[in-house]
């Protein structure tokens, strides 16, 4: 039988990864299996079970999608450093009978930034909206890439300064009020980690942070132009780009931790990007 991976989450009806799984496994000629389980809201400890199955059924590895990142964290025997920040996991490989967990989101978005975009961050100005989930998961990667200087706006303040102290003294790094941006100039990059797009709503963010050089970057994808998207691009931003390329890089990495091997991914974001107009 093929190693079995699969994505976790509920609803995973929209999931895309096994399409792009599939799609590495292909190019890679990996033997592989890789599927959607709808993992059970309840009752509590019914996701772990879940899980257990997966693994006594020969189970390699899996991802973890909404809302059971926290769930996954929990049941870990072993986290990375950036799970262990991100406060949440998206990646599981089986080991032994040991659950070893990653978060491959952030280095996914850096990647997708810096490789992809062709924006290396380091010596940046970088701003990164809200303060969730989705912030946490990148921030550790953010500052690794080295920008001048980087800040985390919220809408609940106290929030954004909490995140900014888990990471203290990694780098130039500041926690503020939307208020407070009028008046701090332009950003290389503007990166939208809010859930705010999800709803067709936009954070209130002044158009003036944005750089016509610089990028603006959503994190949701498929959602063609977000009010925060089309916001930028009238602000005169040349690169705007969804989360589509962090989506198949993140899944590139998981791909690599779990097999050895490092897929290519141009091809997988061209076949899944929806145009933004
Ligand atoms: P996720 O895991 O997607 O990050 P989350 O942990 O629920 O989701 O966090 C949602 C984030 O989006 C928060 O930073 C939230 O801001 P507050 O903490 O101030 O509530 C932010 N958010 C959601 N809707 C928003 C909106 N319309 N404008 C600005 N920020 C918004």
């Amino acid at each position: 039988m093929s190693d079995q991976y699969a994505v976790i989450g509920n609803p995973i009806g929209h999931t895309k990864s096994p399409l792009i799984h599939g799609l590495f496994a292909e190019e890679t000629r990996q033997d592989l299996s890789y599927t959607a389980v709808e993992g059970p809201l309840e009752p509590q400890g019914a996701f772990a079970e879940t899980v257990r199955a997966f693994i006594a059924n020969g189970g390699k590895g899996m991802n973890v999608t909404a809302p059971f990142k926290l769930q996954a964290f929990a049941m870990a025997d072993e986290r990375s450093e950036r799970a262990e920040l991100a406060g949440a996991v998206n990646a599981m490989k089986f080991e032994g009978g040991r659950i070893i967990a990653e978060n491959f989101d952030g280095i996914g978005l850096v990647r997708d930034i810096e490789r992809n975009l062709g924006l290396p961050m380091a010596g940046k100005r970088v701003l990164m909206l809200g303060a969730g989930g989705a912030a946490r998961g990148a921030l550790l990667p953010f500052l690794a890439a080295g920008p001048a200087e980087m800040v985390i706006v919220n809408r609940d303040v106290e929030k954004a300064k909490a995140l900014a102290a888990t990471v203290g003294g990694r780098g130039a790094l500041l926690a503020c009020a939307y208020r407070d941006l009028e008046t701090m100039g332009r950003f290389d990059l503007v990166v939208n980690a809010t859930s705010a797009s999800l709803t067709g709503g936009l954070p209130p963010v002044p158009p003036s942070v944005f750089s016509p050089e610089g990028a603006a970057y959503e994190l949701a994808y498929g959602k063609r132009l977000t009010p925060f998207l089309r916001l930028a691009r009238n602000a005169g931003v040349r690169t705007i780009a969804d989360g589509v390329g962090m989506l198949v890089e993140q899944a590139a990495e998981a791909f690599d931790w779990w097999r050895g091997v490092r897929p290519e991914t141009r091809t997988v974001i061209n076949r899944l990007t929806v145009p933004l107009d």
